[in-house]
């Protein structure tokens, strides 16, 4: 039976609610094929079964399970390739000349997805960046979903997803194969602790930051929404620290606080110098 206008609005606003993703009116296709393969594998009938259990039951697994399934999750190695260069270019040379006396370096990936961005990062540190090795560098990355993070916990990868983007030399060098997949060695794997965070609550990370890798998840928010996890991000980073976004978003009239940084394409914000 096909989604009715009360089971889509039900759907649409309890995954806005709890992710602040935000799925339009038109969106009934994308909640039809995303949801009854979950509702299949736990053995409901269809959707019209599936929302009313979640009626009862709001936040229990199952409404979590839903959001989960009405995450994208696309991401690959050094996706956009500008932003890691901005990175590798002008980022941390300049964080790692002013931090020498602290001897650290504090970076958070958000929405990192099945970790194929935060190894990314990590491989920049590994491969240009060998002086700072020996640093306590807290490399921090974090998505709401549950799932993807197990697997960039485990760090392994098909033929296809390395393909996306890895350059041999690396996978060759930061990578085993395992039967048909390839996985982090452990020493890169190391350097990047996993956890859950959803970017509506308040951000479960202590200290502030050098770095905040924040791209590719805006874009499904409202404005609001926008403005406030910015907010929270100002506070956490340092004054003279570095925020990246995707291509597709930017700082701009949603929080003024934030410059470009001059780097070409990098999509590297940094914070108004206070007067
Ligand atoms: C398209 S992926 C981006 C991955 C990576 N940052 C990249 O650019 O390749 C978006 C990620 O945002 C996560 N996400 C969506 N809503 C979120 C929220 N409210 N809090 C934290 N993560 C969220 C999803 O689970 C998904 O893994």
């Amino acid at each position: 039976m096909p989604l009715t206008a009360p089971d889509s609005e039900y759907l649409r606003t309890l995954v806005r609610n709890r992710s602040g993703i935000v799925l339009g009116e038109d969106k009934g296709y994308l909640l039809e094929s995303r949801l009854l393969p979950l509702a299949k594998v736990i053995g409901l009938a269809g959707l019209e079964e599936l929302t009313a259990r979640l009626r009862v039951e709001p936040s229990g697994q199952l409404a979590r399970q839903v959001v989960e399934a009405m995450t994208t999750n696309e991401t690959f190695f050094f996706r956009d390739i500008h932003p890691f260069e901005c990175l590798k270019k002008l980022v941390l040379p300049e964080l790692i000349a002013k931090r020498g006396g602290e001897r650290r370096l504090d970076i958070w990936c958000a929405a990192a997805s099945t970790g194929q961005e935060p190894y990314t990062i990590a491989m920049v540190l590994r491969e240009h960046f060998q002086s700072i090795a020996s640093w306590p560098t807290r490399f921090i990355a974090t998505d709401l979903a549950s799932e993807v993070l197990k697997k960039a916990r485990e760090g392994r990868y098909s033929q296809l997803e390395v393909n996306r983007g890895l350059p041999a030399p690396l996978l060759i060098k930061y990578f085993t194969k395992d039967g048909l997949d390839w996985k982090v060695k452990d020493d890169l794997k190391r350097m990047v602790e996993f956890k859950e965070q959803n970017l509506l609550d308040s951000f479960a990370i202590s200290g502030q930051l050098d770095v905040i890798f924040i791209r590719n998840v805006l874009i499904y928010f409202d404005v609001e929404t926008k403005k406030a996890i910015l907010a929270k991000c100002r506070k956490l980073l340092r004054p003279d620290g570095f925020l990246f976004l995707g291509g597709a978003e930017t700082t701009l009239n949603i929080d003024d606080a934030f410059v470009r940084a001059d780097y070409d394409k990098g999509g590297c914000y940094r914070l108004k110098a206070t007067p």
